[in-house]
């Protein structure tokens, strides 16, 4: 892959999905940070810049198949694919994981303080992303396939406010991930956790990597198509 120093995150992320696995491994923030240059994005993450670019050059070209490279899908599919693989998950991770994190605080958070306010972070985050993807899919994403339809400057004009809430959205939500994954020390069980603790930051781990890719996927790729280059 052919990317320097000034290249936006954004843009390598979108242009293939194999650079994610790169910056998820270096902790490279590429859904929010996604307007960072590569370079300083490495500087805040604490990498030298030569190790993410020797990463990238070895990642192979974008294959063709949508289950590995959504971003190559069409507005309509995207749409279509964020709704049913994304927040599908997060639906069903977000059940499954609300039990095994109030149990887990049960057991654990008296012993383990971190357990009981991770379990509550996660409430909040529960809350937010499913009056968020709510928004999504009856307002947002309806008004693009109507653009799709009869695309027209104005109509695209009166979609920049609401993409931009949603990318605050997208900011609040990375910001609970970040404050879990620091409070648990990168999703690490304690060494008497009992095995549903394990299981629960185990779940956590996937949610978040889950949801780095499912913002990727609208602010990166979905969201740029519907707003005028500034
Ligand atoms: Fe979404
Ligand atoms: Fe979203």
């Amino acid at each position: 892959m052919d990317h320097g120093l000034d290249s936006k995150i954004a843009d390598i992320a979108a242009s293939n999905t194999a650079a994610l696995e790169v910056f998820e491994k270096l902790g490279i923030d590429y859904c929010c940070g996604g307007w960072r240059s590569l370079a300083d994005a490495c500087a805040a993450a604490g990498v030298p810049v030569g190790t993410a670019l020797a990463l990238l050059e070895r990642t192979p070209a974008a294959p063709a198949a949508a289950e590995s490279a959504p971003e190559s899908l069409g507005s309509a599919d995207l749409m279509r694919w964020i709704v049913e693989k994304h927040h599908r998950f997060v639906r069903e991770a977000s059940t499954r994981l609300t039990v095994l994190l109030a149990k887990s605080a049960a057991a654990h958070g008296a012993a383990h303080p971190e357990v009981a306010e991770t379990a509550s972070i996660f409430q909040s985050l529960e809350r937010e992303l499913s009056a968020h993807m709510l928004r999504e899919e009856a307002i947002l994403f309806p008004a693009f396939e109507r653009l799709i339809a009869a695309p027209g400057g104005q109509a695209m004009a009166a979609l920049t406010p609401p993409v931009r809430r949603m990318m605050e959205d997208h900011e609040d939500a990375g910001e609970l991930l970040a404050r879990m994954r620091s409070l648990t020390g990168g999703y690490a069980p304690p060494a008497d956790a009992c095995p549903t603790l394990t299981a629960a930051y185990q779940g956590l781990a996937a949610f978040e990597r889950d949801l780095h890719v499912h913002i990727h996927l609208e602010n990166n790729v979905l969201f740029p198509r519907f707003q005028r280059a500034s």
